[in-house]
C-alpha cells in the first residue's frame, strides 16, 4: 500500500519510520505546513507536496495518514474519503462528536477504510490481555480497572496539547483515550457512563488534569478508568480484567503481562508473568519509540491487508466507529460530571459498519 503522510511532526515521523520498516508498504508522499519538517521526513524516497489536497489527489497515494493537531483531522479525512482514499487518523479522532460522525459518514459513503491511531492495541501485553479475556480463561468477566498516567504540561511540546478547542478535552482525550479504547477492546462497548473530573493542579479551564469514569456495558460488566496529567512518575498505563476464575493485567512501561488463574473463587492461584525482555532491552538501547514503531508497523500491515480485501485482521484494527465512540464516552464523562448523573449512550448504528475493500 502506498501511503501519503499529512503532518510530519513527532508522531508523523514515527509513522513514516513504521511504513518504511514494512516489506509491503511504501511512503510515497508527505505534506506538512512546515515544509522543512515535510522534507526531513520525506527523505529521498517520498515526494514533498505543496498542499494537502494535491497529496490526497495524487495517483500514487492509496491511503492517507493524518497526523496533524486534531482540529484538522475532519476536513482532511473527509477530503481523503471523497477522493477514494483510505485513511489512518491519529487519536483523538476530532475535538467534537459531530466531527467524528461526519468522518465516519464520509468513509462509509466512499466505502473506504477509516482507522484511528489506537496503536496500543498492538502492544504485546495488550494483545495477550485481550486474547486471554476472549479465550474465557478468566471465567465470566466481572470488571475492568484501568489507569492512564502522564505528567502533563511538564512534558508537552506545544500548547495545542492542552487546548480543549483543539484536543476536545484534557487528560481523558489525550493519553486517557488510548486506555479508554483498550478497555472497550477488552470488554466490548460501553452503554452507561458516569464521570467526574478535577482541574486544581494545572488549572487549564475546560481541559481537566484528572478524569474518572465508571462505564458499564450491556452485560453489566463495569469499567473504572482514571486518566491523569499529574502522574509525576511519568508516562505509564495499565488495564486489568477480573473474571470469576481469575484476573489478568497488561502494563506499560515497561511492557509486562501477568495473569492469575484460580480453579474456583478463592481457589489456589496459578500465576504466569511475561516480562518481554527483548522489548525492554531494545527500549533501553534505542528508546521507547522502537516499541511504538513496532506496534504501528503491525497496525498498518493489518490496515493494508484489510483495505485490499484480505482477511488477516484478528479484530485488532480500530475503526472510525471506535474513534467516534471513544469521543462520545469522553464527552458523556464530562457531561455526567457536570450534571452529577449517569448518561446512557445509544447503540452504534449498524448502518455505519465499514465494509473495506
Ligand atoms: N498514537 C499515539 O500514541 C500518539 C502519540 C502522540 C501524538 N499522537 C497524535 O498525533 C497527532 C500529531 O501529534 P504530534 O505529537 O506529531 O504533534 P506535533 O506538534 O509534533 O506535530 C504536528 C505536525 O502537524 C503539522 N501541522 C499542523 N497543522 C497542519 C495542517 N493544517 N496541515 C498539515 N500539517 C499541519 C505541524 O507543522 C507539525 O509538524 C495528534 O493527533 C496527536 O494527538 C498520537
Amino acid at each position: 500500500m502506498r501511503f501519503g503522510l499529512i503532518g510530519a511532526g513527532a508522531f508523523g515521523a514515527l509513522r513514516a519510520a513504521a511504513v518504511r520498516k514494512s516489506t509491503t508498504n511504501r511512503l510515497t508522499a508527505v505534506f506538512d505546513q512546515a515544509q522543512e519538517a515535510a522534507r526531513s521526513v520525506a527523505g529521498k524516497d517520498a515526494k514533498v507536496f505543496a498542499s494537502p489536497q494535491s497529496l490526497i489527489e495524487a495517483d500514487d497515494v492509496d491511503a492517507v495518514i493524518i497526523s496533524t493537531p486534531p482540529q484538522f483531522h475532519e476536513p482532511l479525512a473527509v477530503a481523503a474519503a471523497k477522493n477514494g482514499k483510505h485513511a489512518i487518523v491519529e487519536k483523538p479522532m476530532a475535538p467534537t462528536v459531530e466531527a467524528c460522525r461526519r468522518m465516519v459518514q464520509a468513509a462509509t459513503e466512499a466505502k473506504k477504510l477509516l482507522t484511528i491511531g489506537f496503536n496500543h492495541r498492538y502492544f504485546p501485553a495488550l494483545k495477550m490481555l485481550r486474547d486471554t479475556v476472549s479465550s474465557g480463561e478468566l471465567g465470566k468477566l466481572s470488571h475492568v480497572r484501568a489507569f492512564a498516567g502522564h505528567n502533563g504540561l511538564a512534558n508537552f511540546r506545544a500548547p495545542w496539547f492542552y487546548d480543549p478547542e483543539i484536543q476536545g478535552g484534557g487528560a481523558l482525550t489525550d493519553n486517557g483515550i488510548h486506555v479508554l479504547d483498550l478497555c472497550r477492546y477488552v470488554m466490548g462497548d460501553f452503554r452507561e457512563i458516569y464521570g467526574q473530573t478535577r482541574n486544581n493542579v494545572w488549572e487549564l479551564g475546560e481541559a481537566e488534569d484528572n478524569a474518572f469514569g465508571l462505564f458499564r456495558n450491556d452485560d453489566g460488566v463495569v469499567c473504572s478508568l482514571h486518566a491523569t496529567w499529574t502522574e509525576w512518575k511519568g508516562y505509564r498505563f495499565h488495564v486489568e480484567a477480573y473474571g470469576d476464575r481469575g484476573m489478568a493485567r497488561a502494563y506499560y512501561a515497561p511492557m509486562q503481562f501477568m495473569k492469575i488463574i484460580v480453579g474456583k473463587p478463592g481457589g489456589p492461584p496459578k500465576r504466569t508473568t511475561n516480562y518481554y525482555p527483548g522489548a525492554i532491552i531494545r527500549e533501553k538501547l534505542k528508546g521507547w519509540q522502537t516499541t511504538t514503531i513496532a506496534a504501528l508497523q503491525e497496525e498498518m500491515d493489518d490496515f493494508a491487508a484489510l483495505a485490499s480485501g484480505e482477511t488477516r485482521d484478528k479484530g485488532r484494527l480500530s475503526t472510525g466507529q471506535d474513534g467516534l465512540r471513544s469521543m462520545e464516552v469522553v464527552k458523556a464523562t464530562y457531561a455526567s460530571g457536570k450534571a452529577v448523573q449517569a448518561i446512557k449512550l445509544d447503540p452504534l448504528p449498524e448502518l455505519w459498519e465499514i465494509t473495506p475493500r
